[in-house]
């Protein structure tokens, strides 16, 4: 069944495949829209001083986004296997080099990385859902809902309980494959994210700060713009699309031969970037009119929302509703998160799928107890980016995933013979002409520059 060298359109995922196109985009929108829609992009947005950030954050999403997922999925579907494998597969079969490889491996790393910090904010959901049904936030202040915020994530304990019951859960799923249940889940969890959204959003017209709130996220104020913005608007560009780590790639390697890897990457870019601008939509007014501070970071949706769904008719209801979603919202990236790390240990040390989910499930549970402290104990041991929890997010966002993402572009765009991508993305017209042009030169020399320039 492997190494059906030169006859790459027959080979077989050891995995099985989607059962069918809408399958595959419901799974690749699940690990899309999570954490990085509703809980980073307003807080990343705030801090970089909001419309100019926006805006480059579109310009990323649409010409190196868009160009790096169709990339990752023909690589994933011509490979058929873990990350690490297919870049070694496909690098010997285009260019002659396994070295490739280690652009899988360091996807691997990536999501092990991001899922530390992520899982601990899962786990704010998960409380957060919690306090919401007994009542904590019913018409509670301004000052209540912060101060309760302080109080929860001063406690280590408590928010380490919260990381280790979302990593078990994660664990679980991983565990047991990646099966209908989670398909059903997605299909009915982004539509209800959405509605809730819509409610938050009508919600924040009335708020009488709409304006302010408007103004903020799409009056580009270019002299607030620094370098190292435009490196956290392209990292989160890659962080909120799933990309640069091998994740889609992964997912790539189950899609079925004839279904559009344009179409289904469209569907996806557009769904995710509309999740997280009615977020912002819904949430910056809502930060004018309670005189917070939009750049107050992490903390922001758990300041704003609460407060809002406090002062509603039913807030107690919603306000369940919308972090229950949240934490499926979460748990459904975790698994896309864990996705590359457990097939290349099954594949690569023939373990169980059981098993590799929880050896992988155990290593991240223990790198994130890092960021679990870096709100309390070791709030105050600062060093490069901040606290632990800053510098994983930074090397992972702002520096590994534009990396992988980079060398996924440049590998598919020069590496790979033209054939095997016209072949993979079904056209050699205008829409392969169009991404090829991205892939070759604007995607790479856009992260490039942005890379140089920031890091420097
Ligand atoms: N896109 C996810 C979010 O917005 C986070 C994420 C980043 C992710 N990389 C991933 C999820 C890889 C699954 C797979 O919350």
């Amino acid at each position: 069944m492997l190494g059906n060298q030169g006859d790459s359109a027959k080979r077989k995922s050891l995995h099985g495949h989607w059962s069918s196109r809408m399958a595959f985009i419901l799974a690749v929108t699940g690990s899309a829209v999570g954490l990085g829609n509703i809980w980073k992009f307003p807080y990343i947005a705030g801090q970089n001083g909001g419309g100019a950030f926006v805006l480059v954050y579109l310009v990323c999403v649409a010409i190196i986004g868009m160009p790096v997922m169709m990339s990752e999925i023909l690589i994933g579907r011509r490979g058929r296997r873990n990350p690490v494998a297919t870049m070694a597969l496909l690098g010997q079969e285009e260019g002659g080099s396994e070295k490739w490889r280690w652009v899988g491996g360091m996807g691997v790393a990536a999501g092990v990385l991001i899922l530390s910090y992520y899982s601990v904010i899962a786990g704010w959901t998960l409380a957060y859902t919690v306090k919401s049904a007994t009542g904590a936030f019913a018409g509670a202040s301004a000052e209540s809902v912060s101060q309760q915020f302080n109080n929860f994530v001063g406690d280590w304990r408590l928010i380490g309980l919260c990381h280790t019951a979302f990593m078990g859960l994660s664990i679980f799923v991983v565990a047991r494959g990646v099966e209908r249940g989670l398909e059903q889940a997605v299909r009915f969890m982004v539509p209800a994210l959405l509605l809730l959204l819509l409610l938050l959003l009508g919600y924040s017209m009335t708020s009488g700060f709409f304006q302010q709130g408007l103004a903020f996220m799409f009056t580009p104020d270019f002299d607030r713009l620094t370098w190292n913005s435009v490196l956290a608007a392209l990292g989160q560009a890659f962080f909120t699309l799933s990309i640069g780590m091998g994740a889609i790639m992964a997912y790539g390697a189950y899609l079925p031969e004839e279904t559009s890897i344009t179409g289904s990457s469209a569907a996806v870019v557009v769904a995710d970037t509309a999740i997280a601008m009615l977020a912002g939509l819904a949430i910056f007014p809502l930060v004018f009119a309670n005189n917070l501070n939009p750049g107050d970071g992490p903390g922001l949706v758990f300041d704003t929302l609460p407060l809002a769904f406090g002062q509603m008719a039913g807030g107690v209801f919603f306000s369940t509703v919308f972090f229950v979603l949240l934490s499926f919202a979460a748990w459904t990236s975790a698994i896309g998160l864990m996705e590359p790390a457990v097939a290349w240990i099954v594949e690569r040390f023939h373990h169980t799928r059981a098993q590799a989910a929880v050896m992988i499930g155990l290593l991240i549970w223990l790198l994130g107890v890092g960021s679990v402290l870096s709100f309390n104990v070791l709030s105050d041991f600062r060093f490069l980016a901040g606290t632990i929890f800053d510098n994983v997010d930074y090397l992972t966002s702002n520096i590994m995933l534009p990396l992988g993402g980079l060398l996924i572009v440049v590998f598919a765009g020069w590496v790979m013979c033209r054939n095997s991508t016209s072949d993979e993305l079904g056209t050699s017209g205008l829409w392969f002409s169009a991404w090829r042009v991205m892939a070759r030169f604007i995607a790479p020399i856009g992260i490039l520059l942005v890379l140089v320039n920031a890091v420097r």
